[in-house]
């Protein structure tokens, strides 16, 4: 008989499946402890912790869509799950006001600022990579024109000023993230520079479009020390913390940094590998992935509406080779925008529909906004007076930056500048 044998087979996995791990061996989610916890909590940067219990469908959904986005985010915001039904963490769930799961926090800036719970409805890659990168408290402070250099050298010259020239339209996730852990200690801020003007302007050779500079001024000096390291996150931090030590000799330092050798161990390499391919397919169409939004939309299903629980699995895979441009991306993105102008959409969804691939292509074509005949000054600290060319208005470029992009976003959010 075959129904008795379908339930036996049932029941004999039935257990099985109520103890499986919630998240797979290569998720970057890391499972932790309430000891862990407090450890994590002692790092002044921004963290996401979901409170979970393993047999709870909903973490069960959430989990992979959680790894998508913690991937994403990888190593910039780390991101943790604690399983409140082991009874060493359940004083630690009950501290934190877990009353179902998942929670999910963000704790911004580790114990030092109060943590903001995720109640932004469906629990997707996108919606939770979105909650977690806005909410990075950095204090960077975005310098539009040239001239607004010295200016803000001057104004903070007492602090230790970590200044980034580069010719992205966001901050990058990276900045941010130094700009939130050093907050104490040093001040941040950032000018675009496109075309590499600035850099010319500043004294340096023409620099390749796309290079990104990292100077760091000392408190009291107008000179900078030009970081010669590696540009990622552990490298940064490492120099950034020998200059909170105080007594190394920053040129030293800087020297250490530029011999620094980068050799990821194989690990990270597959985590490398893998973030790549999700920035693939994130510049495809966002996270949902194109096989099953496409699924979605034929069967007129509304990918935004209160049933769509996400569509775990599918993340991180290339786009085919053989696969048209023209189709399916084009009428899944077009489809998508005319259900969002017709139906008040998802927040996620909405986000989604950025992820226009040739959104970010546009950031060539124009010239910024910096004046062009402003004064060639040799030197950072020197006055800015000759600039007479009136710049841009502000509110113009801020439109212009602040134009949400998934596939900007999430360039923005490699561990590199
Ligand atoms: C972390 O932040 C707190 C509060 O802003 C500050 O008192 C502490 O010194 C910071 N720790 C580090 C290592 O920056």
């Amino acid at each position: 008989m075959l129904l008795p044998r379908i339930l036996a087979l049932t029941l004999a996995l039935a257990p099985a499946l109520s103890h499986a791990a919630l998240f797979t061996d290569d998720s970057v989610v890391k499972m932790i402890d309430a000891k862990q916890f407090r450890k994590a909590m002692k790092e002044n940067i921004t963290q996401v912790v979901a409170f979970v219990a393993p047999w709870c469908g909903h973490c069960q959904r959430l989990a992979p869509e959680y790894s998508k986005a913690a991937l994403g985010l990888y190593p910039l915001i780390p991101t943790y799950a604690v399983d409140c039904d082991k009874p060493k963490n359940k004083p630690l769930c009950a501290e934190q006001g877990v009353q179902g799961f998942p929670t999910l926090k963000l704790f911004p800036r580790g114990r030092h600022v109060a943590p903001l719970e995720f109640t932004h409805g469906e629990r997707s890659a996108s919606a939770l990579y979105y909650w977690a990168t806005r909410n990075v408290p950095h204090g960077v402070k975005k310098l539009y024109n040239f001239d607004d250099i010295t200016p803000w050298l001057e104004e903070n010259k007492d602090s230790h000023r970590a200044f980034l020239l580069n010719n992205g339209k966001h901050i990058p996730l990276l900045w941010q993230t130094l700009g939130n852990k050093y907050k104490d200690h040093f001040k941040f801020s950032l000018h675009r520079d496109r075309r590499g003007l600035s850099s010319e302007k500043m004294g340096f050779e023409k620099s390749k479009w796309g290079s990104s500079k990292v100077l760091f001024y000392p408190a009291g000096s107008v000179d900078y020390v030009l970081y010669e390291g590696i540009q990622k996150f552990d490298s940064l931090s490492k120099f950034f913390d020998s200059v909170i030590d105080g007594t190394a000799d920053l040129r030293v330092v800087n020297e250490e940094a530029k011999n620094e050798e980068f050799a990821p161990d194989e690990k990270e390499l597959e985590i490398q590998r893998r973030q790549e391919a999700q920035r693939i397919a994130l510049a495809h169409g966002g996270f949902s992935s194109l096989i099953d939004f496409e699924k979605a939309v034929l069967s007129g299903q509304n990918p935004h509406g209160p049933d769509h629980a996400g569509y775990p699995g599918m993340m991180g895979e290339m786009p085919k080779d053989d696969a048209k441009p023209e189709d399916p991306i084009h009428n899944i993105l077009k489809h998508q925008k005319q259900e969002e102008a017709q139906s008040d959409s998802s927040k996620a969804g909405k986000m989604a529909a950025t992820g226009d691939s040739h959104q970010a292509t546009f950031e060539a074509g124009s010239l910024s906004g910096q004046p062009q005949t402003a004064a060639l000054s040799g030197t950072p600290a020197a006055p800015s007076e000759a600039s007479t060319v009136v710049a841009q208005p502000k509110s113009a470029q801020e439109t212009v930056a602040s134009q949400p992009s998934a596939e900007g976003d999430a360039a923005r959010a490699k561990d590199e500048l």
